[in-house]
């Protein structure tokens, strides 16, 4: 009897340590996957045209929240250039960028994958991101009117009406050789045709006050300092200059100027985007692609919105309240994807009509 109950004792603690030995084995394996996955998400690499001090508190506080560690590159020309230089070697997992343009190049240059998520298909409105996921928009800069409070008392304009006769002499802008002015031109091509544009941009010219030349924070000045009367120009500068250090003169020549909204009863103002792709051989997938949903996370659209004055894509997030004092943005609803395939007859107009070339 006592023989069976060994035996049978034995064949118990046998199954036991057998059973425990191979749950042991599953959870270790398990376990190995997670210290993979672990591995895997532990880092990002984020190439950035952008600088620094609109991103890095945003990133602070991505890795805050996950323990992702991000490293930044950030440089004003080229890095689309360095991803494809760099190919299948580049350390490089998500790109950021200003401009449809360069969104477009990255994808046109095959530099960009596509990206499924649910979170930033619900975060991003179809229009601000590539429909393949190649591309996706994180902020908003409407490229509005800028007016002498002075000697402008007219509240609405439209895009169509700077080449109107009454305007002779008084408008001032950047290159239109410039991303911001072809993000526009091309919107105009979107909307009349080549033809109606080519008329629209020779008689722009002829109101041109002085040759395009400077930033758009120049144009700002020279509407203070009686040079011209109407300008154009991105929203946020206005922010960046109401709140400049006071020795810049800055904050004097903001307050001179107001802002118009072209097209707020029509078409809608012509926006342009910031925005980000995933690379094409992203060494840390998984851990970008947490990257990028954070970015269009209402926490960091706060962010963007509150540090450089941007409308945030996220539509649950409103401006800052700085933002929401120059006036309500209606913002033209044509994809993007749509607008920059014009870039290229846009940039041959800006020539064709010696835009560049200033007042005839
Ligand atoms: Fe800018």
């Amino acid at each position: 009897m006592f023989v069976y109950f060994s035996l049978w004792a034995f064949f118990c603690f046998s199954f036991s340590f057998f059973y425990n030995l191979s749950t042991e084995v599953r959870a270790h394996e398990h376990n190995k996957e997670d210290v993979y996955e672990l591995s895997e998400s532990r880092e990002v690499n984020v190439y950035s045209y952008r600088q620094p001090q609109l991103i890095e508190p945003i990133i602070n506080a991505f890795t805050e929240k996950t323990g992702i560690k991000v490293r930044t590159i950030f440089a004003s020309k080229g890095l689309i250039e360095r991803v494809a230089a760099e190919g299948r070697n580049s350390p490089a997992d998500l790109l950021l960028t200003v401009d449809i343009s360069r969104l477009m190049k990255g994808m046109q240059m095959g530099v960009s994958q596509k990206v499924r998520s649910p979170v930033l298909e619900a975060n991003i409105p179809k229009q601000f991101r590539n429909g393949d996921g190649y591309w996706f928009a994180l902020s908003l800069r409407a490229r509005v009117i800028y007016a002498s409070r002075m000697r402008v008392p007219q509240n609405t304009i439209t895009y169509s009406e700077l080449s109107n006769p009454e305007w002779k002499g008084r408008v001032c802008t950047r290159s239109g050789q410039h991303s911001y002015s072809l993000g526009l031109i091309s919107s105009v091509i979107a909307h009349e045709g080549v033809d109606k544009t080519r008329q629209w941009l020779r008689a722009v010219r002829g109101n041109l006050a002085r040759k395009p030349s400077g930033n758009d924070r120049n144009q700002i000045k020279s509407i203070f300092s009686g040079e011209c009367d109407i300008a154009l120009g991105n929203t946020y500068y206005m922010g960046l200059m109401e709140i400049a250090k006071k020795d810049t003169g800055q904050r004097k020549w903001a307050k001179s100027v107001k802002i118009l909204f072209p097209d707020a009863n029509g078409r809608g103002t012509h926006v342009n985007v910031s925005g980000m792709f995933m690379v094409k051989d992203a060494p840390h997938p998984k851990s970008a692609l947490k990257l990028m949903e954070f970015l269009s996370s209402e926490e960091a659209q706060r962010i963007y919105s509150g540090v450089n004055f941007e409308y945030p894509v996220n539509q649950n997030i409103n401006p800052s309240p700085r933002v929401r004092n120059w006036g309500e943005l209606k913002a033209d609803k044509l994809p993007l994807d749509h607008i920059s395939k014009h870039h290229r007859t846009a940039s041959e107009l800006v020539d064709e009509v010696g835009f560049d070339e200033g007042p005839y």
